[in-house]
C-alpha cells in the first residue's frame, strides 16, 4: 500500500514535470497527449492575442497588427462567414468572457488562398471600433524575414488540448522550435511536396497547435512569424504544426490593411 502511494506520487511529480503519461494511463479521449501540451498564461504576456468569435462563439485566433486591423488565417472566413457574424475578444485570456468585443466591419482574404493546398492562408480583418491600447491590449510587428531553422518560438491559443479533445476555456501558450520549408518538407518528417511555399513549420516533442488555435499567433524574437494554419492531427512526431509564413506573406497585408 505504502509503496503503491509512494509510486503513484513518483509517477505524478514526473508528469508535472512533463514526461509524457504512460500510453497505459492515457485518458481515451487524449490519444495524442495534452494547445496540445501547454500551460495556461496570462494575456498581458501575449496582448496581441485575440479570439475571432464567430455567431457568438471562439472559432479562431488571430493577431493584432494595428487598433483596427487583426491578422488571421483564410481557412477562417471561408463562405458562409460574413462580416455581420464575425467579433473579436480583446484583452483576455478567457475565450467566453472578460477584455472587449469587438463587431468586425470587414475582411479581405488572400486572392492566392487555395482550401486544398492551404498556400496563402492569411487573411485581415477591420473592426468597426478601434481598440484601446493597454497592457493586455498591444499590437506585434510582423516580421520582414523568415526566421531561422532552429529558431524558438512561442504558440498561443484556446484550441483543442488534444486531437479528440475539447477547446481550452483559458489561453494556453508553448514554446516550440522553428522547423524550416526545406527540413519541413525532407523526410524527416512525412508531409513531403505537401509544405508549399508561404509555408514554415514548428515543433516541439508533444507540444502543438490544434483545431482552434488556426489564425493564431507563431512568435519568435518579440514579431509575428506565422499564422496557425494546418497540421495532420496535433502533436504527432513526424507532423510539425504548419503556419502561413508571415515574413512571405507581408506585403499582401501591408496592402490588403489599406483596402479592406
Ligand atoms: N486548421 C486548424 C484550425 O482550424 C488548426 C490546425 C493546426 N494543427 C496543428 N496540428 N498544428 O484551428
Amino acid at each position: 500500500m505504502f509503496l503503491q502511494i509512494v509510486t503513484t506520487l513518483a509517477l505524478l511529480l514526473a508528469i508535472a514535470n512533463g514526461a509524457a503519461i504512460p500510453s497505459g494511463l492515457e485518458q481515451k479521449s487524449t490519444p495524442d497527449g495534452r494547445i496540445v501540451g501547454g500551460t495556461a498564461t496570462s494575456i498581458e504576456d501575449h496582448p496581441w492575442q485575440v479570439s475571432v468569435q464567430k455567431s457568438g462563439g471562439h472559432s479562431c485566433g488571430g493577431s493584432i497588427i494595428s487598433n483596427n486591423i487583426i491578422v488571421t488565417a483564410a481557412h477562417c472566413l471561408q463562405p458562409p462567414v460574413t462580416a455581420s457574424i464575425l467579433k473579436i475578444r480583446a484583452g483576455s485570456n478567457k475565450r467566453t468572457y472578460g477584455g472587449v468585443l469587438i463587431e468586425v466591419a470587414a475582411f479581405k482574404v488572400h486572392e492566392g488562398y487555395n482550401s486544398v493546398t492551404k498556400v496563402n492562408d492569411i487573411g485581415v480583418l477591420r473592426l468597426k471600433t478601434k481598440l484601446t491600447f493597454g497592457s493586455t491590449i498591444k499590437a506585434i510587428t510582423m516580421a520582414t524575414a523568415t526566421p531561422a531553422h532552429g529558431s524558438a518560438a512561442s504558440i498561443t491559443g484556446w484550441g483543442k488540448t488534444s486531437h479528440d479533445g475539447s477547446s481550452s476555456s483559458e489561453l494556453l501558450f508553448i514554446d516550440t522550435k522553428i522547423v524550416g520549408r526545406s527540413q519541413c518538407s525532407s523526410s524527416t518528417y512525412g508531409y513531403g511536396s505537401s509544405i508549399r511555399e508561404t509555408m514554415i513549420c514548428a515543433a516541439a516533442a508533444n507540444k502543438d497547435a490544434c483545431q482552434g488555435d488556426s489564425g493564431g499567433p507563431l512568435v519568435s524574437g518579440g514579431q509575428l512569424v506565422g499564422v496557425v494554419s494546418w497540421g495532420e492531427q496535433c502533436a504527432l512526431a513526424r507532423y510539425p504544426g504548419v503556419f502561413a509564413n508571415v515574413a512571405e506573406l507581408r506585403d499582401w497585408v501591408l496592402q490588403a490593411q489599406k483596402t479592406v
